[in-house]
C-alpha cells in the first residue's frame, strides 16, 4: 500500500516517525529546542495568561506568568520609578505586554498627556542591539502600517551591570492574536472583509521594510498590532528583524514555530525576505480558519503539519529550499485540496492569495508588494469602496512609498493605485494621516501576472534567532472619501 493510500493518522504517525530522522539543524549544526514564545495583555478582562500558540503547548508557566494569571499586571515601583527618561518622564500606568524578550508598559507622557507604550529590554552589553538599529532606520521612513518610535531611553537595573533599553512606540490598543481570540469566544469568525483590510496593510507594511532590504523574521498574530476602531493593522516587535546581505549567511533557528518558512526548518541560511511572506500566509490561512494551520508541535512536527497540506516537497522544492536535503527519502504524501482547509463561505480569491504565499518554492511565493495587487485586494480599489465600518476608505490605503514600490514592477503601480486617487503626497504626511489619536484616558487600559509564475525571478537582494542566546537584540555572528455602496461589511 502506497503511503497515500494510508489512514490519515497513519500517515501522521508514518511522516513523525521519517521526520524524526531527518536531521533538522541550524546554523551552528545544532539541535535547538523550539523556542517558546509567550504573550501577555493587559487588557484580558480577566487578567487571565493568554499564552501565544507557538510552542507554548508543552512549557509550564513561568513564575512571572503564574503571578500575573493569579494577580493583575500591576508594575513596581521600581518599574514606575525607573521609566523616566532625562528629557521627558513617562509615567507607567500598567503592563500590557510580554514576549521573551522584555516586558511592555502603557505610559502617558507627563508633560503632554500623550499614551504611549514603552518596550523595556533587558541589554547584553556584548552585543549591538539591532532592534532600536532597525527601528531607527525604519523611523526615519515613517509608514502608516509599521509602528512608530517616538523615542529612546537606557536606564540601569536593580543589578549593578544591568542596563535596559527603553523604547517608546505609539501605543496600538489590540493585537490580530487578540482579536482572534475575541472572535473564538464568541464562535464567530474573523470577518472576511478584516482579513482583507488587515492583509492589505500587512502587506504594503512588508513591502515597504522589504524595500528597505529589512528582513523581519517574527511575523505572527501577536507581533500584528491593531486598533479595531479605526481598522488600522501596525507591525511590531523588531527584535528579530536584520538586514539581509546577499552571501552573508543567517542564522536559521528564527521565527516562531507556527510561522516559520520550511526553508528555515531546512536549515537554509542563505533565505530572504520571503519567510516573511510564507509567515504572512500563515497568519492569513489562521484568520480564515480561526486556528493555526501548522500546528507543530515541535520544530520537526512543524514540517510534518506543512506536509499534511501541501504535501510531500518535489525534488525541485527541496532544492530551492535547501540543497543539502536533496537526497532524503519523504514518504510521498499529495496534497489537501486548499478549498477543503476553510469553511465554505471563505472566498475563493483570499484562498488563492494564501496558497500563492504558502508556496515551497521561495521564489514562487508572491513578494509583498505583489500580493497588494492580488485579486482579493481588488474591492479596496473600487471608487465606491468604504471600510468594514462603513466609514470612508482612507486615501493612505494608495499612497504608496518609495520603499515599498521599489520592488515592483510598473504595470503593478499603475494597477495598485486607483485612478480615483491623487498621486502621493510626501512620506511624512503620509504615516501622520494614519497615526492613531491616543485615547484621553487609560483607566480600562490589477494583480499582474508575474505573480508566481516566474522562477527566474530572483528574491530580493536582501535576504531572528533571539533563540541562541544574545538578547534583546537578535544576535548573528557577533555582533478619500468614496461614495459608501460597494460595501466591505461583513456578509
Ligand atoms: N506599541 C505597542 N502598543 C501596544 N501594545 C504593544 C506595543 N508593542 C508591543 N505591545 C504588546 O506587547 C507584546 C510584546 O511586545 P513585543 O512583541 O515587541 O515583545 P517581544 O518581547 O519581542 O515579544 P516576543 O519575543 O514574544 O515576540 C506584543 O505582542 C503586544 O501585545
Ligand atoms: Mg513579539
Amino acid at each position: 500500500m502506497s503511503v497515500s493510500q494510508k489512514s490519515a493518522t497513519d500517515q501522521q504517525t508514518l511522516l513523525s516517525d521519517m521526520m524524526r530522522d531527518l536531521a533538522v539543524t541550524d546554523s551552528s549544526g545544532t539541535r535547538h529546542p523550539p523556542r517558546r514564545s509567550t504573550v501577555l495583555r493587559g487588557d484580558d478582562a480577566t487578567g487571565a495568561t493568554a499564552a501565544a500558540t507557538a510552542g507554548a503547548a508543552a512549557a509550564p508557566p513561568s513564575e512571572f506568568e503564574a503571578r500575573l494569571a493569579e494577580k493583575s499586571y500591576e508594575i513596581s515601583a521600581q518599574d514606575r520609578k525607573e521609566l523616566r527618561s532625562d528629557t521627558i518622564n513617562y509615567d507607567a500606568q500598567r503592563m500590557i505586554g510580554h514576549g521573551s524578550f522584555g516586558a511592555v508598559f502603557l505610559a502617558r507622557v507627563a508633560e503632554t498627556n500623550e499614551i504611549v507604550a514603552i518596550k523595556k529590554v533587558l541589554q547584553d552589553r556584548r552585543f549591538k542591539n539591532r532592534e532600536l538599529q532597525i527601528m531607527r532606520q525604519v523611523s526615519k521612513q515613517p509608514h502608516p502600517y509599521v509602528v512608530n518610535l517616538c523615542h529612546h531611553f537606557v536606564t540601569k537595573g536593580p543589578k549593578h551591570d544591568d542596563v535596559y533599553l527603553n523604547l517608546v512606540l505609539e501605543y496600538v490598543p489590540e493585537t490580530v492574536y487578540s482579536v482572534q481570540r475575541q472572535y473564538n469566544r464568541n464562535k464567530e469568525n474573523f470577518p472576511i472583509p478584516l482579513v482583507k483590510v488587515y492583509m492589505y496593510q500587512l502587506s504594503r507594511a512588508l513591502a515597504h521594510i522589504h524595500g528597505m532590504g529589512i528582513c523581519h523574521r517574527d511575523i505572527k498574530p501577536q507581533n500584528l498590532l491593531v486598533d479595531p476602531a479605526r481598522q488600522i493593522l501596525k507591525l511590531c516587535d523588531f527584535g528579530s528583524a536584520k538586514v539581509l546581505m546577499k552571501g552573508e549567511p543567517n542564522i536559521a533557528y528564527i521565527c516562531s514555530r507556527y510561522y516559520r518558512a520550511p526553508e528555515l526548518i531546512f536549515g537554509s541560511t542563505d533565505y530572504n525576505t520571503a519567510v516573511d511572506v510564507w509567515s504572512q500566509g500563515c497568519v492569513m490561512a489562521e484568520m480564515l480558519k480561526g486556528s493555526p494551520l501548522f500546528p507543530g508541535a515541535s520544530g520537526v512536527d512543524q514540517l510534518v503539519e506543512i506536509i499534511k497540506v501541501l504535501g510531500t516537497p518535489s525534488k525541485e522544492e527541496l532544492r530551492a529550499m535547501n540543497p543539502n536535503y536533496q537526497e532524503f527519502r519523504f514518504p510521498q504524501i499529495r496534497p489537501h485540496p486548499w478549498a477543503t482547509i476553510f469553511r465554505a463561505s471563505v472566498p475563493a480569491d483570499a484562498i488563492d492569495l494564501a496558497r500563492i504565499m504558502l508556496s515551497y518554492t521561495p521564489s514562487r511565493r508572491c513578494r509583498a508588494i505583489e500580493a497588494c495587487g492580488h485579486p482579493f485586494f481588488n474591492d479596496l480599489r473600487s471608487p465606491t469602496a468604504v471600510m468594514p465600518d462603513g466609514t470612508p476608505m482612507p486615501q493612505v490605503m494608495f499612497q504608496f512609498t518609495e520603499e515599498e514600490l521599489a520592488l515592483a514592477m510598473p504595470d503593478l503601480v499603475q494597477a495598485l493605485v486607483p485612478p480615483h486617487i491623487p498621486r502621493r503626497p510626501p512620506p511624512s504626511s503620509i504615516a501622520a494621516t494614519a497615526s492613531i489619536t491616543p485615547e484621553p484616558s487609560v483607566a480600562g487600559g490589477g494583480y499582474t501576472s508575474s505573480i508566481g509564475t516566474s522562477s527566474t525571478r530572483s528574491a530580493p537582494d536582501t535576504s531572528r534567532s533571539r533563540g541562541e542566546g544574545g538578547g534583546g537584540g537578535g544576535v548573528e555572528g557577533g555582533a478619500t472619501a468614496a461614495a459608501a455602496s460597494t460595501s466591505l461589511a461583513a456578509p
